[in-house]
């Protein structure tokens, strides 16, 4: 009796952890998201006149960008060691045998914002200021982010 107390405990506690995992994940993942709704959702499909240009629309846009950036570090020092269930795209294992390189990608991003940071004016400024991030969020995908279907 005692035994299979002890083995349900185990087992209950596994599950757990490998819930806290996946939430680690999907906490991951949401960051990315949230990112790519600026960068992508704002940013690109104005300046691809998707949207109609709204300087405003696109300061905000690049003021959320800044804000999630800089909880990147903070948000992957965990490795969940799992994917987020049918996701698209997942971590390498290298984000956390190289946390440091991976960390020094954050602030060239960081850097590309500063600088165009209340510069846009018109969608040709706009779409420079897309490529100019977008750039550096791929020094860091190149490396870290991994394809997984
Ligand atoms: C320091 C590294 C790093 C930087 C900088 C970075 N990313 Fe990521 N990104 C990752 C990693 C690792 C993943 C894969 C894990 C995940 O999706 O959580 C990822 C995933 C993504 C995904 C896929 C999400 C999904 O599952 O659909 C998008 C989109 C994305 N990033 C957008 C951006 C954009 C836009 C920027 C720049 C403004 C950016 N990222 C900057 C590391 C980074």
């Amino acid at each position: 009796m005692k035994r299979t107390m002890i083995v349900a405990g185990v087992l209950v506690l596994g599950a757990g952890a490998v819930m806290a995992q996946q939430e680690i994940a999907i906490q991951q993942d949401n960051l990315m998201r949230a990112i790519a709704k600026n960068q992508y959702g704002v940013l690109q499909k104005m300046s691809k006149g998707d949207i109609p240009f709204d300087k405003k629309a696109a300061d905000e846009a690049i003021a959320n960008i800044e804000a999630d950036v800089a909880k990147i570090a903070k948000t992957f020092e965990v490795n969940p060691k799992q994917d987020v269930v049918n996701a698209t795209y997942g971590s390498s294992p290298k984000v956390w045998q190289n946390k440091a390189d991976f960390d020094s990608k954050i602030q060239p991003v960081q850097k590309a914002i500063a600088d165009v940071k209340g510069k846009i004016t018109n969608v040709a400024s706009l779409k420079a200021a897309y490529t100019a991030i977008n750039d550096r969020c791929n020094d860091c995908h190149e490396t870290y982010r991994v394809k997984l279907k």
